[in-house]
């Protein structure tokens, strides 16, 4: 094979292993296997227009290839007749779209109206967005959390969202569409899940070095449950320690190596002024941090206190030059961060 042909090839072949990512089973962000009502309505309003879309092209192409074969030149056969204007031919293929824009159009505004609606007994959260993760408050409750959204399942839930720093667009494909996160600006969108899961949720507009390491999870929780995960995040951190423990050397560490410049940890350290990182009162109960970009444990802890921009290029989070022992014993401060 010569070298364009085998070019050729392998771009084709990129093409087509592009194409089948599409079937990857069980896909986390799968905007095509809605959870939830308003993910549904979209989804709906989708296939609806699918479905159109395809009776459309078979139609179109079908006309195309008959005419294609049927009034192809053979020797012999005379011309076709020719024609100039047709009014009823010109009414018919004016008339049939103006139907099936109208057939789509009154779902589609319907669908947009429907999903701005405040929903009545939504329970209200707050989004901020940051450069590069979510923070998220619960006014009712006085909460504060990030990186992992808890709500309670089937209920309704508003967010009221808006950005600290430069645009963002929150994104949770399988509960809801996008909607973006604007600095000085209120944007709305409701969530909903059917059941207690686990969602993922990605920052849908580019905004900056780590704006694909901007994600973040929505925890769905029964009733009960969410109302558990409530009173305690209400609790403020232990801040007495077993004296000469490893968690007591890690808080130490937090309280003077500079963390608490930017990170709360409730009942031990309120940060003053307006540099805001993720509120750590109870870190441990969060199964991603850094921006929902690793998995929270040990070895990822390390990696990420040893040399935050490594993982997350640009982030805000700087390199304290901390020792191997320094940073084994916040770690255990972390764990106990409940
Ligand atoms: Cu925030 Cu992209």
């Amino acid at each position: 094979m010569n070298k364009k042909r085998f070019f050729k090839y392998k771009n084709l072949s990129l093409l087509i292993l592009l194409f089948l990512t599409a079937c990857i089973e069980n896909a986390p962000m799968d905007s095509l296997s809605p959870a939830g009502p308003y993910a549904r309505q979209i989804d709906d309003l989708f296939w609806l227009t699918f479905w159109i879309a395809v009776g459309v092209f078979f139609i179109v192409q079908g006309a195309l290839i008959f005419s294609v074969f049927y009034f192809r030149d053979m020797p012999g056969k005379p011309e076709p007749k020719q024609i100039h204007g047709n009014n009823i031919l010109e009414l018919t293929w004016t008339i049939i779209p103006i139907l099936i824009l109208a057939a789509i159009a009154v779902p589609t505004v319907r669908t947009i109206f429907d999903l701005a609606r405040e929903p009545e007994g939504a329970l209200k959260i707050e989004v901020i967005g940051h450069q590069w993760w979510f923070e998220y408050k619960y006014p009712d409750y006085g909460i504060t959390t990030a990186n992992v959204l808890v709500i309670p399942a089937d209920t309704p839930v508003r967010l009221e969202m808006w950005s600290n720093d430069v645009l963002h667009n929150y994104w949770v494909p399988k509960l809801n569409g996008k909607r973006y996160l604007v600095p000085g600006q209120k944007t709305y969108l409701n969530l909903q899940a059917d059941s207690p899961d686990e969602f993922w949720a990605q920052c849908g507009e580019y905004c900056g070095l780590s704006h694909s390491k901007m994600r973040g999870r929505v925890l769905s929780l029964n009733q009960k449950d969410f109302e558990n995960w409530v009173n305690n995040q209400k609790l403020n951190a232990n801040k007495d320690l077993a004296e000469g423990s490893l968690a007591e050397e890690g808080q130490q560490v937090y309280l003077n190596a500079g963390c608490t410049q930017c990170h709360v940890i409730n009942g031990v350290w309120d940060v003053q002024g307006d540099r805001i990182a993720p509120n750590l009162t109870h870190f441990a109960n969060r199964n991603v941090f850094a921006g929902a970009a690793l998995k929270n444990n040990k070895e990822n802890l390390t990696k990420w206190l040893a040399n935050p921009a490594e993982i997350k290029p640009g982030t805000f989070m700087p390199n304290l030059e901390l020792t191997e022992k320094e940073i084994e014993a916040l770690i255990a401060y972390l764990g106990t961060l409940k």
